[in-house]
């Protein structure tokens, strides 16, 4: 069996021959386009953070265009069109204005499909969309199946589809009937597995813990009566990986124990590994950018799944005689 490393080296390789395009709206680094590209699509991404999008021109077979996104923006013929809208925070009683605010990436997202009319759209987004704010996740999917869609929702975890980490995230499809979503993976994998080969480096950028730091954390850990040390756990599946949990003084919920009792703050390189981006995937700009944009990403493990089921819903939507073709052959 190949360990964790081969496996996303292995299968995440942009395809040199690709049969679809996916236009890719708030691209980040190409986490989500990393998945496409691999089962089969090429991809043009949309991004406004620099240093994410020369990560994706560095890395993806497609390339991204620097812009901030508006309803208004010009895109691409595509056959599919992908993304992960930014969705503003609701605040308790504060202005609820759904489609209506101009700071949320939705309204972008629904003016693309009703432009290109894609053959299969998805989107993806945090957990909570699903639960405290419904009335806007329901208002966004009337909107869309009013444009002539069946639309499929579900809520995943990533560690069944080859990422070593327990992440939520909710996935929408469009489409035209016939789309299934991929079935879970038996296999999970855990954060020990995945850093095979780079665990316990004290390569320069190391970020050690102090010791009054580790006061700090002792003392919580005792008032929270915390069952179970927020450190990363080798034997487990990573838990969600964010852009504040990375970047944190303490690195909390993913600092790595060394065997001497030492802790210090994941390593950018090891933080991919546990998004599942391969070793050959280079990032650009600071630290802090480089967390943002592995805390920002859809692991592409798990993009690669959803991928190939929307690869095989269109190669079988193409294979179906057309009931045009029916007709004209009659
Ligand atoms: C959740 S991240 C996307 C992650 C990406 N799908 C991936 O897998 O790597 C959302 C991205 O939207 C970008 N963004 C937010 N508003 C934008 C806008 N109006 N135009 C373009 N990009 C925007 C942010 O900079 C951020 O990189």
């Amino acid at each position: 069996m190949k360990s964790y490393p081969e496996l996303i080296n292995a299968t995440l390789i942009p395809s040199k021959k690709p049969r679809w395009l996916a236009v890719d709206l708030f691209a980040g680094c190409g986490g989500l386009a990393l998945g496409f590209e691999s089962a089969g699509f090429a991809t043009v991404g949309f991004e406004k953070d620099r240093d994410a999008c020369e990560t994706y021109q560095r890395n993806l077979g497609g390339s991204c265009v620097e812009t901030t996104l508006t309803p208004d923006s010009e895109l691409p013929d595509c056959d599919i069109l992908i993304g992960g809208p930014p969705c503003q925070p609701f605040s308790v009683g504060g202005n609820q204005k759904g489609l209506n605010d101009s700071r949320d990436g939705f309204p972008t997202f629904i003016a693309a499909v009703k432009k290109l009319q894609p053959r299969l759209w998805m989107f993806e987004n945090v957990r909570g969309m699903m639960y405290g704010n419904r009335w806007y996740l329901d208002e966004i999917l009337n909107e869309l199946k009013s444009l002539g869609y069946e639309v499929d929702i579900r809520l995943f975890s990533t560690v069944h589809f080859n990422v070593p980490q327990k992440r939520e995230r909710l996935v929408v499809i469009g489409h035209h009937g016939g789309f299934a979503f991929p079935k879970p993976i038996v296999k999970t994998w855990t954060a020990g597995e995945a850093l095979d080969g780079i665990l316990f480096s004290e390569s320069p950028e190391s970020k050690f813990l102090t010791e009054s730091m580790d006061r700090y954390i002792a003392n919580y850990e005792k008032a929270s009566c915390c069952v179970r040390p927020r450190d990363l756990h080798l034997d487990l599946p990573a838990r969600t990986l964010t852009c504040r949990n990375l970047a944190g003084a303490t690195g909390d919920m993913q600092r790595i124990k060394f065997p001497d009792g030492r802790r210090r703050r994941l390593l950018a390189r090891e933080a991919a590994r546990l998004q599942s981006f391969p070793d050959s995937f280079e990032f650009t700009g600071s630290e802090s950018s480089i967390f943002n944009q592995i805390g920002n990403a859809v692991p592409p493990m798990f993009a690669y799944s959803i991928a190939s089921a929307v690869a095989h819903y269109l190669t079988r939507a193409e294979a179906k005689p057309s009931k045009r073709a029916d007709a004209l052959a009659a």
